[in-house]
């Protein structure tokens, strides 16, 4: 089977799904969900998100130049969806789902989700008019961490936290590990060699006792 080519569209998935916090100069503030989002540079911290110059949220992120990354887990999946297909033009997202504002560390307009696991407090530095979108281009302020997901060592257990997942219209909970950073070229545990030359060993005696039988059956 062969693989149809389809015209120049977004097919990169999947992506998180976050609450986008900001706000006025006046006090006005509000929450977007955003898929087209990501980090962009470690040092300094910048990430970016892509907003449609019509939505309530962008005349907010071009007054105030700031905002927030909110992490979004499956506990939260309701508010997300929620607020990716309501106005703040139209009501108060807050107030619609319950969720809470928290005063910025760095930021003076734009503030944080009490209820996100993870929050990036984001300052402007180049809007990118691209299209359809424009890119806010920020550098990373703060990076607040609920104690709820600290190890005793004080490590983030981010993982444990079901974070929401978007790929393709749909949410998902990202779930299942399959490794670790690097895993591939670790050294092996010892048992854990003798367990992989056992399965290579096995694989080697099915491949041949494959090749017996079909040279039996030509002949
Ligand atoms: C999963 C999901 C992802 C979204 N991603 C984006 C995005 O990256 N950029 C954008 O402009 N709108 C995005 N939206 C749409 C906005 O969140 C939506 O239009 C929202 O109602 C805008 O709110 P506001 O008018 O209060 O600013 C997304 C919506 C959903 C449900």
């Amino acid at each position: 089977m062969g693989k149809q080519i389809w015209k120049p569209g977004n097919m990169l998935y999947p992506l998180p799904a976050v609450m986008v916090s900001t706000g006025d100069t006046k006090g006005d503030t509000n929450i977007l969900t955003i898929a087209w989002t990501g980090t962009v540079c470690t040092n300094p911290a910048m990430a970016y998100i892509s907003v449609r110059p019509e939505r309530y949220s962008y005349g907010m992120l071009r007054e105030s130049g700031e905002f927030v990354i909110n992490l979004t887990t499956e506990k939260l999946a309701w508010a997300v969806d929620y607020c990716g297909v309501r106005s703040g033009r139209d009501m108060n997202k807050w107030k619609e789902t319950g969720l809470h504002k928290r005063k910025a560390e760095m930021l003076e307009f734009a503030p944080l989700i009490r209820e996100s696991p993870v929050n990036l407090e984001c300052r402007v530095t180049e809007v990118k008019e691209l299209g359809s979108h424009h890119m806010f281009l920020a550098e990373v302020k703060a990076v607040h961490a609920d104690e709820a997901y600290l190890d005793k060592n004080g490590r983030l257990e981010l993982n444990h936290a079901g974070l929401l997942v978007y790929s393709h219209g749909e949410y998902l909970a990202a779930g299942k590990k399959l490794g670790t950073f690097g895993y591939s070229v670790k050294k092996k545990a010892p048992d854990q060699k003798k367990t992989v030359q056992k399965k290579k060993a096995a694989a080697h005696k099915k491949r041949l006792e494959h090749k017996k039988a079909s040279n039996q059956k030509a002949t």
